[in-house]
């Protein structure tokens, strides 16, 4: 049987660091689906679309192809904000659906991580972990992430970001961000990278 491993969690809390490193250990395919959000709130807006126009995201959402991402423009907090709106429509989500069922049938198996990967697109995966952390120390992580990158950062702005994001996600009607009944929820925050990595690496050998 192939390997899947779903991890899911809320924004920053270090999920994809996670998937990236358990791929790379494993040897496996790795996709970041908040990626696919994000290209779709990004064709939106360079269309000078507005982000509520569902008809115009869920056809920007078909049309997404996984080789074509600029992920230095995706990751700005515009797109992030984006992803999170269009991510509440249930035709989009449902018009990305295919496109991440058969990243994760691929032979060799594959890392996904996202918001409903272990509930709703792979819920027979081998191993699925849902990440947690302090909005507080999600937050600054983020802050982080944004300076490297050359971004302004206004660390009250990006709590409130986070916290808004939270709710938003885990609110909203389709798909929310929510752990599965059977995945290991791993909490974060007094984690440094190393440790992380050591423990979702000891989940993920747990559930093979
Ligand atoms: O993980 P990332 O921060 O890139 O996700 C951006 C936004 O995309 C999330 O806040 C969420 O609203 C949406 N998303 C989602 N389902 C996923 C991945 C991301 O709804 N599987």
């Amino acid at each position: 049987m192939s390997f899947v491993i779903a991890i899911d969690g809320p924004a920053a809390s270090g999920k994809g660091t996670l998937a990236r490193r358990l791929a790379a250990h494993y040897g496996l395919p790795h996709l970041d689906t908040g990626l696919l959000y994000r290209a779709t709130a990004c064709a939106l807006i360079e269309e000078g679309l507005p982000l509520d126009d569902v008809e115009a995201a869920v056809e920007a959402a078909r049309g997404l192809s996984l080789t074509d991402f600029d992920e230095t423009r995706l990751r700005s907090r515009e797109m992030g904000e984006g992803a999170s709106l269009v991510g509440a429509m249930p035709p989009v989500r449902a018009a990305l659906i295919d496109l991440q069922r058969g990243f994760a049938a691929r032979p060799e198996g594959a890392v996904l991580d996202g918001r409903d990967i272990g509930t709703v697109i792979c819920p027979d995966a081998t191993v699925k972990i849902f990440v947690t952390a302090s909005a507080e120390t999600r937050a600054q992580r983020r802050a982080l992430e944004l300076a490297a990158r050359g971004e302004e950062v206004d660390f009250s702005a990006i709590l409130e970001d986070v916290r808004k994001r939270d709710a938003r996600d885990s609110e909203r009607s389709a798909a929310p961000l929510k752990a599965a009944a059977d995945a290991v929820t791993l909490d974060t925050s007094e984690l440094d990278r190393e440790q992380a990595f050591a423990a979702a690496l000891a989940i993920a050998e747990r559930g093979r």
